[in-house]
């Protein structure tokens, strides 16, 4: 069966209340106010998961601190030829080459819209990505940071995709500063107050991170989320044979994501929000990813292959960790594990 058609069955499902046991997940010790949001627990909904927004109040019911949807466009794309999405059993990982297919603002906007009504606690981030056609990118983004404004909690721009030709130089620091510098006159101009984060991806060499990420800092981003799917094929990998095209993304390249992660941290000396992202499929591999500087952290492939209850194991998990290490409140452990003792 091919693994998008479960994929949306799974969607679904969740969307008429099946699937996953109800769970109010908010420890003294996870909840968290960043940036002016309240997150509830610090275990989010990777974009990607729910591009189409079909299954929103779903994710508050499962007991995630936040979801990121998207990533959408500013209008509809198909996304590239199936089958493009592949699972890889015996390595727990996952290789796709979706392309941004995504419904578009309009339809996007008006599933928000009706799922927001019924959140009690869960911020919503809205992922943007630049339309295929679309050859100034700068003006997506300015585009969607002013569309929404009003409806995201929180904002990402994914400047990251490998999926999408000419998308994979984006994140590269003389293509990003451009982008970076419009979106920050946009919201000076528009005195816009929702935060904004940029997607990157874990194959950036780290002389073009650390001039990245100051360029994040200079035009008033508030985080980063890290990380994208990688290029790599790592030796590791045990499934063959492998899809040649597409991203990949679980175990194989979680310490890859945790690396730029640190880096991050260290680049940007805590002064920006991470989202720490790629390959987290237990509560040790969360605790990773906070130790090496993020504060939240977003699951995609770990849902995959353990299901919904994951949310609560990472959530009661962490608890319990941070509870082992000494620490009263999860903001005490982000970093620690870079920090000279
Ligand atoms: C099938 C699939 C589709 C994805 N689509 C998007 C997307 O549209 N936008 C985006 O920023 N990331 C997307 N991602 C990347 C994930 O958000 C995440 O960064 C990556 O999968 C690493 O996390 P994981 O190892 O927990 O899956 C996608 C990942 C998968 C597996």
């Amino acid at each position: 069966m091919d693994a998008e058609i479960l994929h949306r069955w799974h969607l679904r499902g969740l969307a008429l209340g099946l699937g996953g046991r109800a769970n109010d997940l908010r420890e003294e010790r996870l909840a968290q106010e960043l940036c002016g949001i309240r997150f509830p627990n610090p275990v989010g909904l990777a974009a990607g998961y729910d591009k189409y927004a079909v299954a929103v109040p779903a994710f508050e019911r499962l007991g995630f601190g936040f979801v990121e949807l998207g990533s959408v466009t500013p209008l509809p794309q198909p996304g590239n030829p199936r089958p493009r999405m592949h699972r890889l059993g015996a390595d727990k990982a996952m290789i796709n080459h979706m392309g941004l297919n995504n419904p578009g603002y309009d339809v996007f906007i008006d599933r928000v819209r009706k799922a927001e009504r019924s959140l009690t606690r869960m911020p919503v981030a809205v992922n943007l990505a630049k339309g295929k056609a679309q050859e100034d990118p700068a003006a997506d983004y300015v585009n969607g940071v002013k569309t929404f404004e009003d409806i995201a909690d929180l904002i990402v721009l994914n400047l990251s995709c490998p999926n999408v030709t000419g998308f994979k130089n984006l994140q590269d620091p003389d293509e990003a500063e451009n982008i970076l510098r419009s979106v920050r006159a946009a919201r000076t101009e528009g005195a816009f107050e929702t935060p904004v984060f940029v997607k990157i991806g874990p194959d950036l060499p780290a002389e073009k991170l650390e001039r990245l990420t100051g360029l994040c800092i200079d035009h008033g981003m508030e985080g980063i989320v890290a990380t994208n799917l990688t290029h790599a094929r790592p030796d590791s990998l045990k499934t063959r044979p492998l899809p040649e095209k597409g991203g990949l993304s679980g175990p194989p390249m979680r310490d890859q994501a945790t690396k730029t992660i640190a880096n991050v941290y260290r680049f940007s000396g805590g002064k920006l929000i991470i989202a720490g992202i790629g390959g987290i499929s237990s509560a040790g591999d969360a605790y990773a990813k906070i130790r090496a500087g993020a504060s939240l952290i977003e699951l995609y492939t770990g849902l995959v292959y353990h299901g919904m209850g994951l949310v609560s194991d990472i959530v009661n998990g962490l608890d319990a960790l941070l509870e082992r290490d000494g620490f009263r409140h999860v903001s005490e452990a982000v970093g620690i594990g870079i920090k000279p003792s």
